[in-house]
Parts: C-alpha cells; sequence; structure tokens
C-alpha cells in the first residue's frame, strides 16, 4: 500500500504530481488525481508527487508533507561548493578522537538521499562508530591476511599485502586502515539494478558533507579486496549480508595534517559530443567554446 492521499481542501487540480510521476501512474483524467487502478505496485516511492505538489497537498507512504524541508532552504553558493570539491584531499594520518556519534548517523542520513537506480534504496551504511572497534578489525584483518599467506590463499596480484603485513608487524604502520578512528562501508544486493554505482554515490555524499564539517576522509580500495576477495569471513562477522557486493569503504575521522592549498588539476578529458553530432547530422561546424580549454580527444 502506497497509502497515496490528496487532500481536496488544497489541491487546486493544477496535475502537476500527473506529469512528474516518473512512470505515470497518477490519472490525469479523473478530477483530482488519483492512482490508476492496477498500478499501484509500480509506483517507484520516489515521492516526486508530495514534493512538486505546490500546496502541499498530496501525502504518500505516510509522509506528511508539512515534515519535508522547502525548496527555498538556503543551499551552498556554487562558489562554496567549487571550493570543497578543489580542497577535499585523502586523508592518511588522523587524530585519536572520535567524531561525535550524532553526527556520524546524521552524515548517513543525509548520504541516504544519495539518488539510487529505480529508487531502490538498497544500499547498506556499515559504520565503525568508535577506535575500540576499529582497532579490533584492524588486528583481525592482519590476522586473516596471515592466515591466508600461510595457506596460500593470497592471488599473485595481491601480494602487496604481505608487504603491508610486514610494516604492520615490524614497525606497527597501518597501511590498510591508517589508525582512523571510524570506518564506513557500503554494500548492496548483488542482484540490485547497479549495486555499486548507487552504493559509491552515497558514499560520495558522505564525503563531501564529512568534509564540509572539517573531517578527514579515505577512500580504501586496498580493505574492499580484502573484505570481499581474501577474508570473506569479516564481510559476514562486521553484519554485511552475504548476498550484497561492497562498493566502498571509506575511513574517516578528525584529520592530523592540514593542508594549506588545494592541488591543481590537469584539464579533464572532456569529449563534446553534441558538436560532433552536430557537424555529422546537420553538416555544419561546430559552435567555437571559449572555454574549457580542454583537452580533445582525437577523432
Ligand atoms: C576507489 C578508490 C580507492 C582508493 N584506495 C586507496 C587505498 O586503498 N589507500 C590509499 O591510501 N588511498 C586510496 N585512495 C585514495 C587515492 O589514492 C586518492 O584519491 C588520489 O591519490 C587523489 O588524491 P586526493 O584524494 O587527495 O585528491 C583511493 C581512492 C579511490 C577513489
Amino acid at each position: 500500500m502506497i497509502n497515496f492521499i490528496v487532500d481536496r481542501e488544497k489541491c487546486t487540480q493544477c496535475k502537476i504530481c500527473v506529469s512528474e510521476c516518473p512512470i505515470l501512474i497518477i490519472n490525469g483524467k479523473t478530477a483530482y488525481p488519483e492512482i490508476i487502478e492496477g498500478k499501484e505496485e509500480n509506483c517507484l516511492k520516489c515521492q516526486h508527487c508530495m514534493a512538486v505538489c505546490p500546496e502541499g497537498a498530496i501525502s504518500i507512504l505516510g509522509k506528511d508533507p508539512e515534515n519535508s524541508i522547502p525548496t527555498s532552504s538556503p543551499i551552498p553558493e556554487p562558489e562554496k561548493l567549487e571550493n570543497l570539491l578543489q580542497i577535499r584531499r585523502s586523508i592518511r594520518r588522523f587524530e585519536s578522537t572520535e567524531i561525535d556519534k550524532d553526527l556520524i548517523y546524521r552524515m548517513i542520513q543525509m548520504a541516504s538521499y544519495a539518488p539510487t537506480a529505480k529508487n531502490e534504496n538498497s544500499v547498506q551504511f556499515t559504520v565503525i562508530d568508535n577506535r575500540e572497534e576499529m582497532s579490533k578489525l584492524s588486528q583481525l584483518t592482519y590476522d586473516c591476511i596471515k592466515k591466508a599467506h600461510a595457506e596460500n590463499k593470497i592471488p599473485t596480484s595481491k601480494l602487496y599485502l604481505n608487504k603491508f603485513l610486514k610494516v604492520w608487524k615490524e614497525k606497527q604502520i597501518n597501511i590498510i586502515f591508517r589508525n582512523a578512528p571510524h570506518m564506513l562501508i557500503t554494500s548492496a544486493p548483488k542482484n540490485g539494478t547497479f549495486p555499486v554505482v548507487d552504493s559509491t554515490i552515497a558514499t560520495a555524499y558522505f564525503e563531501l558533507l564529512a568534509n564540509s564539517y572539517g573531517i578527514g576522509t579515505l577512500w580504501i580500495g586496498f580493505a574492499k579486496f580484502v573484505f570481499e576477495d581474501i577474508v570473506p569471513e569479516i564481510k559476514t562477522k562486521i553484519g554485511i549480508p552475504e548476498n550484497h557486493e561492497i562498493a566502498a569503504v571509506l575511513l574517516f575521522g578528525n584529520p592530523a595534517v592540514k593542508f594549506a592549498r588545494s592541488i591543481q588539476n590537469d584539464n579533464p578529458k572532456i569529449k563534446t559530443v553534441m558538436n560532433r553530432l552536430r557537424s555529422s547530422i546537420f553538416q555544419q561546424d561546430a559552435p567555437s567554446r571559449p572555454f574549457p580549454a580542454v583537452f580533445q580527444a582525437s577523432e
């Protein structure tokens, strides 16, 4: 039951909800909008009908439109967001202090607003919210790598893990987990539409929000290999369902290093496909553009 309710006192019959529904299951021919008979189960549960209604006349899935934030709420100016994108750096040295748990869960809540294919919303956020668990997990991981090494279970392409183990044993340098106090793992059911993409987008949302709070982050591909390929028993131990694919592992905590400036990226590889289509379809030259001075892929 999607519980699509129209408040007839508020509805002006503008039918914007009908046009906005991505799968066209709202009837525009009736006086007031209603779900076309038999189509309810196709609903994506995206809540666009409720979000788009100018009058706040629609409720769905038991959500009261009054509890949404208005789209007139302040958002960061583009310049500030651009600064954040340029200033964010991978952090590999963390302070031992923990991040406030309420803030961690709030950031996860916000990251869950990331889009997902078919609005499946099946990303699981597995979080380590305290240092103690992090150091237990770290130790367990190295123990498992040691065991896998002894049993010759580490594939040649991942033999660098033995070096990490050696540095950990001999120098207590933790190349995989960097002594970070926290970790976020995103995963989603393998049989979903885009499990890795959905989880990765959510992780990127989390990362940017964390950085806006001054929290440092590090994506750790190594850990994904370890959890998925070398020691899958850890995956089970930390509560990730077996049918889930791990997409991203992100360390986070207060940074122990402060960067003074941004890096300077080389120009991105951009292909202006529209220009190519225009010139091939309409046989005319693409308009010249003063910006960006980008790498142009060779024809
Ligand atoms: C998917 C992914 C996996 C990564 N894995 C690791 C890792 O295992 N260890 C590490 O130190 N850095 C890792 N990084 C960080 C990259 O090395 C880093 O993003 C890159 O050098 C650019 O630096 P910046 O993030 O400061 O711009 C990873 C980054 C991404 C996106």
